[in-house]
């Protein structure tokens, strides 16, 4: 089976909490889930290969303007394309609701994250220093949504 990506929203908090807790030190609760899912423009996305649930995303879309809350896939399934995959459906969900440009924050220190957005056309509009926890500074990304 190739990758399959679901669109989910409340009652997923569960699974979204479980895939993201794999994929992040810093971790959302279900609670956390359960208030972004719940919350106006955010949509949620999980990407299933053959061996179950693998990857999620989530964004919020505001007027023109979407932004990538996270994107995460878990560490045994990763360098097979879902990344960028499931960056592509969130791509395409925010422009279906209006979008025309995408936003994501990225650490200057996340090697793989930089890769993949590179790789996807995102170009660097800002910086915030020490924006998180570790120290390190946020990187503001952005690509137009054709
Ligand atoms: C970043 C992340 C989502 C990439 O997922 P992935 O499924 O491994 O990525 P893909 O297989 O789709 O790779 C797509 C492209 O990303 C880049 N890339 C992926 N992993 C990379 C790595 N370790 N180093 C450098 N570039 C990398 C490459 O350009 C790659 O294209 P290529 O395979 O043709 O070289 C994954 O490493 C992850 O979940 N990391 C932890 C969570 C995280 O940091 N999320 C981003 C927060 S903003």
């Amino acid at each position: 089976m190739s990758a399959q990506i679901t669109g989910c929203g409340p009652g997923a908090e569960a699974l979204l909490a479980a895939l993201h807790a794999q994929c992040f030190a810093e971790c959302w609760s279900e609670a956390e889930m359960a208030g972004l899912l719940a919350s106006p423009g955010v949509s949620a996305l999980i990407l299933e290969d053959e061996d179950g649930p693998a990857a999620l995303a989530l964004i919020r879309v505001v007027l023109d303007e979407a932004e990538l809350l996270t994107l995460g896939v878990l560490p045994d399934r990763r360098a097979r394309g879902h990344g960028i995959t499931l960056l592509r459906a969130a791509e395409a969900e925010a422009r279906q609701a209006g979008a025309a440009r995408l936003f994501l924050e990225v650490s200057h220190v996340n090697a793989p994250a930089a890769g993949l957005y590179a790789r996807a056309g995102y170009r660097q509009v800002g910086r915030r220093k020490r924006y998180y926890r570790d120290g390190s500074d946020a990187r503001v990304l952005a690509r137009n949504l054709e």
